[in-house]
């Protein structure tokens, strides 16, 4: 039986920072972050965008798609949680008009927990074909002003909806994990921003990737060219090409340069123009790779390397189902992409740092310019709105 991805969509902000702003701001030459770290721009949310409001409108145009009362679970992955106890995906259910009889529950790791809940999800869907899940990674990736995280913000929310004889990627059985508690990158309770000892993070992700390759050639028998298109989880676009020349080293792989990058490139376009979003970076990356590619991707076989600091880490694999580009998404994802405001850098320090969510009333004045925001805060209690788009 096969079961995986049916559709998928991408969402992110109105607004970017160009690095070009940024590097001025800083004094530091730009090349820095075009070369050195691989990034040109990163989405910035605005205060009245959270991660429900980037969910909405990641899964909306799947529900547009399917009769939403179909829906039996939301898996709701991120790292940007927005209540200690209740699930982000409750906020949502009502936003999008989701059936009563369907579960909700939030994931997290880091990084890591969208790519756990597509594995539950295909499992819950084996274990009952008539299982149709949302799974959703959404994420704001936010680090104090000045430190050396900064530079890689950004973000996005992905929705997936998984069914049995899914029409863009089978999931294949079989994928390498590994745990190791380490300090690379955290977010205790009291903050808003992420801590990260950045460059320990990048020896750790790398380790990881070994050791999750590992497990997995030992546990699907796969080697390195059984594999057509690799995506990485994508903090900055310059990770996913070292963890691609690590791979390759590691297993003693001769492949030319043009023919390394023609594997990698086509699912880094997106996130160098959007940044980390965290959870939904692997998924976004695998979303450029659908919408880039000018081949045929008919039956090829992607990897994918989830990695979550602190740290959990996982390789799988999935095969491209022929018929795939009939329901790709991929004009909704450009249009968004390419219809963003520039920022200046006060706007930016204004929209990522200057609002106090720490209060029991708010109202929040109104940037977001999508079909879902986040209007504010009553009694301590999240207000969403959703407000008609030019398209209704
Ligand atoms: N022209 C070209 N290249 C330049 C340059 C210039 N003018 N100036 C610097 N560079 C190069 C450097 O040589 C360096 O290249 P290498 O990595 O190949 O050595 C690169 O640009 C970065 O320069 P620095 O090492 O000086 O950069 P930094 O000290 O500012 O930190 C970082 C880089 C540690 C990755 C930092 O951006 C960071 O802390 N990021 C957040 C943590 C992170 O994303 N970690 C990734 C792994 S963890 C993970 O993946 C989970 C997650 O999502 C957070």
């Amino acid at each position: 039986m096969k079961v995986g991805i049916d559709l998928i969509h991408f969402a992110t902000s109105d607004y970017f920072l160009g690095m070009d702003t940024f590097a001025q701001e800083k004094g530091i030459d730009v090349n820095k972050y075009y070369v050195g770290i691989g990034q040109e721009k990163m989405s910035i949310a605005p205060p009245d965008e959270d991660i429900v409001s980037l969910a909405a409108k990641a899964v909306e145009p799947i529900l547009q798609a399917i009769d939403r009362n179909e829906i039996t679970a939301v898996l709701f992955a991120t790292e940007t949680g927005i209540d200690q106890s209740k699930s982000a995906g409750v906020f949502l259910h009502k936003l999008l008009n989701l059936p009563s009889r369907c579960r909700m529950i939030e994931l997290k790791h880091a990084c890591y927990a969208g790519a756990a809940g597509l594995q539950m999800a295909t499992a819950m869907v084996k274990a009952n074909t008539k299982e149709k899940i949302l799974v959703i990674a959404a994420d704001i990736a936010k680090y104090d002003q000045n430190s050396s995280g900064e530079a890689t913000q950004g973000c996005g929310a992905v929705g997936m909806l998984i069914t049995e004889n899914p029409r863009i990627l089978e999931i294949e059985a079989g994928s390498g994990y590994f745990t190791d508690d380490v300090m690379d990158f955290w977010r205790p309770n009291h903050r808003n921003t992420a801590l990260v000892d950045g460059k320990y993070s990048t020896k750790v992700y790398l380790n990881s990737l070994k050791q999750t390759w590992d497990h997995f050639t030992e546990q699907t028998g796969r080697v390195f060219d059984d594999i057509d298109y690799f995506c990485y989880h994508i903090p900055f676009t310059k990770m996913a090409e070292k963890a691609h020349q690590t791979l390759m080293r590691k297993v003693g792989s001769k492949l030319e340069k043009a023919h390394a990058d023609a594997k990698t490139l086509p699912s880094q376009i997106y996130n160098r123009i959007v940044g980390n979003s965290y959870s939904a970076s692997l998924f976004v990356g695998f979303i450029s790779l659908l919408d880039n590619v000018k081949d045929q991707l008919d039956n090829k076989r992607v990897s994918f390397f989830s990695y979550g600091s602190g740290c959990v880490a996982e390789f799988f694999t999935g095969v491209i189902q022929p018929g795939y580009e009939k329901v790709l998404m991929t004009e909704s994802h450009q249009q968004q992409i390419d219809e963003r405001e520039e920022l200046d850098y006060q706007t930016y320090v204004q929209f990522y740092y200057q609002t106090d969510y720490a209060q029991p009333n708010l109202t929040l004045e109104h940037f977001n310019k999508g079909a879902f925001r986040f209007s504010g805060i009553e009694d301590d209690k999240r207000q969403y709105s959703k407000q008609a788009t030019n398209a209704e």
